[in-house]
């Protein structure tokens, strides 16, 4: 009987398992229905009685070690059988697209970063706006145009209180109602216009707010940290020319323009042959504002400027129509990845 029992674990050892046929051999030989081991089991009674035991372990032992050697090369055979159908797991992977930054978030980074290494915050402020934020704490007239209907999208058509903000200085008005000066901060974000759609207009837009409220602030200072910004954005060679202008929150107030990087001043069809691109609006903050918004106009005095993102884009990047930044076509999008 021991005999026996060896020479089945010696065949068990032995046994050549190549492919699915000889693992099946395999099984019928030493776990299935009628298998060798059976026999054994059955034998059982011929041996004495002392030893049953011991041999009945040596037998559950043989039929572990047939079982463990059948589910080793059950699955070895299922891998082959795998690569056989035709899978190739030597192939290099398939390439998942990348996606990236827009190029108004690019830009708008960019301005956040210019203007935080002269020490501005960043602050934001709600979409959508009260009259006093938008408009009245800036000093607009309740007759004032830019009010109706035409320019500024109201939330209930009867009540003239709570409309999307047109402008980013809203933003101002709320720093400054919860700051006191020394006041240095911009503000980044949407803003909307009831606008025909075309290639130089949009009902949405973005712009980048700067204000800076301190004692002794004086135009000089806005100049100059114009200068700064132009030269950072646009190269260490432009210029920047300053024109009077009119906004009911500033005075003084002026529309920046820029040197046209494209041409230096040649005159382009970017520049429109004048060698100039206008970029922002700015002026000193009228003293009305400050005491609207809680500062001492006595005491303090600042300036603030404005200026569309989509501008500074298409300057910086020469594209043509406005609508290409919202109409998220990937084609155009991919050409940025190298920017960032
Ligand atoms: N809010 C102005 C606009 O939308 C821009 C501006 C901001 C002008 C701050 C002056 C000072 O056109």
């Amino acid at each position: 009987m021991e005999d026996k029992i060896k020479e089945i674990g010696r065949q068990i050892e032995d046994f050549n398992i190549k492919d699915k046929e000889t693992l099946e051999k395999f099984r019928i030989q030493f776990l299935g229905s009628k298998n060798v081991l059976k026999d054994l089991f059955a034998e059982i009674k011929n041996v004495a009685a002392e030893k049953r035991k011991e041999v009945g372990q040596s037998i559950n032992s043989l039929k572990n070690k047939a079982q463990i050697k059948f589910d080793e090369f059950t699955e070895c055979v299922n891998e082959e059988s795998e690569e056989n159908t035709g899978l190739d797991l030597s192939l290099p992977g398939d390439n998942f697209k990348l996606g990236s930054r827009h190029p108004l978030s690019i830009i708008n980074e960019e301005i956040i970063d210019i203007f935080g290494r002269i020490g501005f915050s960043v602050s934001e402020g709600p979409e959508v706006e009260d009259d006093w934020h938008n408009f009245s704490a800036l000093n607009f007239p309740p007759e004032h145009p830019a009010r109706d209907m035409q320019d500024t999208f109201f939330i209930k058509k009867e009540e003239k209180e709570i409309a999307l903000r047109t402008h980013t200085s809203s933003v101002q008005v709320r720093v400054m109602e919860n700051n006191q000066p020394p006041i240095r901060t911009i503000s980044p974000g949407r803003v909307y216009r009831n606008e025909a759609i075309s290639a130089r207009a949009h009902c949405f837009f973005h712009q980048v707010e700067g204000l800076y409220i301190d004692e002794n602030v004086s135009f000089a200072d806005l100049k100059q940290t114009i200068q700064y910004f132009a030269k950072e954005m646009f190269g260490e060679r432009t210029k920047i020319r300053l024109r009077p202008s009119y906004f009911p929150f500033t005075e003084p107030s002026a529309e920046v323009d820029v040197s046209c990087s494209l041409c230096e001043k040649e005159g382009c069809n970017v520049c429109k042959y004048t060698g100039w691109l206008e970029i922002m609006g700015c002026g000193m903050v009228d003293p009305n504002v400050l005491s609207n918004a809680g500062i001492d106009p006595k005491k303090y005095s600042g300036f603030a400027f404005g200026m569309g993102i989509e501008r500074m884009a298409m300057l910086k990047y020469e594209v043509k129509d406005l609508r290409m930044w919202s109409e998220n076509d990937v084609r155009f999008l991919d050409q940025f990845k190298s920017a960032w």
